[in-house]
């Protein structure tokens, strides 16, 4: 047995579905446990790009069951778009192979709108949501307001729910100044969505459990990254979910006995997009050269991502909480082409050297990091595909991100496409045993 946990170490975009795209041959089942459509998990497939918001990055292998679990906040409108527009590119997304948990909670049309209200009056100190109504969607889970899946399929249930909902959401609508929403028409609608969804629910948690006990092996697809983390990343400025290892076992339902191994996805420089503290951000014209090179651009939102260098400190904190056993890196070959390469291994904080990542955002907004400076190296990575064809300055890189992280690189992606990765593979044995011979 080996079910895997693939997250990210960072604040998002490190290049998780490529890297799950990848992993998933190794895998029977691919699930995701938190989050919602404010995911962009970017697959290139034959040339062709393909992101997908909700449905987990394994769909695209034709024989993998693919399962959202509860921990998700699940729109069923954003959810149908994804599968009538991965049925035009003829990929299976029949019910045997894609199951939703019946304790997912609903987004509804009132949760954008919500957020919209939220966001403005924060005014400056907005945190830089998706608009996607994630946020007010938890906040209504946490407040034993929420409608979840398994109401959708029993329409007098729904119907009494939705209107309780809107009385106090009507409220809050119109002293903002939007109009008051219909009960009768979002009940119709969402009656009509909870009928199409109906053959796709199901008891995720049973599900799992029975397949693992029958020898399957599960790959647990994050969204987001360690540090937007709701209680471990840069709160306030996060999602309102649980992206770290503890949100697998509240998010589907099972024993953290039953996550084997763990790998992190790390992106070789930093990007984050939305407000908050981001200590190596560069707002010159090698962050500008990133942001062009590395195409940071947000998945869902089109936004352009924030871009600065590596912050070991960061990346050492995610992979502690995570229990990170491997990394797989992501997108080194952005970083040629610049004139120094920099990484930061510490910060300053009112004199003192800090190695630890600080849990106030405010604090963090105020460090000064503390750079190593490496030359660049002569040659190129991308698309390698072996270490004897990497350039020896790139590997004194990938030797100090080793270190100061305490942890190894089993995976280096250099380009795009599925087939652009150095795997190596002896390290994979260690969590996959034989297993990793499927992948290369
Ligand atoms: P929310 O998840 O829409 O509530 O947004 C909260 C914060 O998380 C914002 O800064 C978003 O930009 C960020 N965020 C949410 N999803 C992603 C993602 O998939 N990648 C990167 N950032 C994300």
């Amino acid at each position: 047995m080996a079910n895997l946990l693939v997250l990210g170490t960072q604040w998002g975009d490190e290049g998780k579905g490529k890297i799950v795209d990848f992993l998933a041959p190794a895998f029977e089942i691919v699930a995701r446990y938190q989050g919602g459509h404010n995911a962009g998990h970017t697959v290139y497939l034959q040339g062709k790009k393909i992101v997908l918001h909700l449905i987990p990055s394994g769909i695209l292998h034709p024989d993998k069951v693919c399962v959202i679990g509860n921990g998700l906040v699940f729109s069923p409108r954003a959810f149908f778009k994804e599968i009538d527009d991965l049925k035009s590119l003829g990929v299976d997304v029949s019910p045997e192979r894609l199951l939703v948990s019946r304790a997912a909670q609903v987004i509804m049309p009132y949760h954008p709108l919500l957020e919209k209200i939220s966001e403005s009056t924060r005014g400056e100190k907005m945190i830089g949501t998706t608009c996607r109504g994630i946020g007010p969607c938890y906040e209504d889970k946490a407040a034993r307001w929420g409608i979840r899946v398994g109401d959708l399929l029993e329409p007098e249930i729904l119907k009494e729910k939705i209107e309780d909902s809107l009385r106090l959401k009507n409220r809050i609508l119109e002293a903002f100044g939007y109009p008051a929403l219909s009960a009768a028409e979002i009940f119709e609608e969402y009656r009509i969505l909870g009928e199409r969804l109906a053959p796709y629910v199901a008891d995720v948690s049973a599900f799992l459990d029975s397949q693992i006990a029958n020898g399957k092996w599960v790959l647990f697809e994050g969204a987001q990254g360690a540090l937007l983390d709701l209680d471990h990343g840069t709160y306030p400025y996060v999602t309102s979910s649980s992206s770290t290892a503890g949100g697998v076992c509240t998010g589907l339902g099972l024993s953290p006995k039953k996550v084997d191994g763990v790998l992190g996805i790390t992106k070789a420089y930093t990007t984050r997009v939305g407000s908050g503290p981001f200590p190596t951000e560069l707002k010159d014209e090698n962050g500008a050269i990133i942001a062009r090179r590395g195409d940071e651009f947000g998945a869902t939102t089109g936004r352009p991502r924030r871009c600065g260098w590596f912050d070991a400190v960061a990346v050492r904190y995610a992979c502690r909480i995570n229990g990170v056993d491997l990394i797989a890196l992501t997108k080194p070959d952005v970083l040629e082409g610049l004139v120094e390469i920099k990484a930061c291994y510490a910060y300053r904080y009112r004199g003192e050297v800090l190695k630890d990542f600080p849990s106030d955002a405010w604090m963090l907004e105020r460090v000064e990091p503390l750079y190593r400076s490496f030359p660049v190296w002569r040659g190129s990575i991308h698309r390698a595909h072996d270490f004897s064809e990497m350039p020896s300055g790139f590997l004194d890189y990938l030797n100090w991100l080793e270190d100061n992280l305490e942890t190894e690189v089993g995976l280096i992606s250099t380009g795009v496409e599925r087939a652009d990765i150095v795997y190596r593979r002896e390290q994979f044995e260690k969590i996959l045993g034989e297993r990793a011979k499927i992948l290369g």
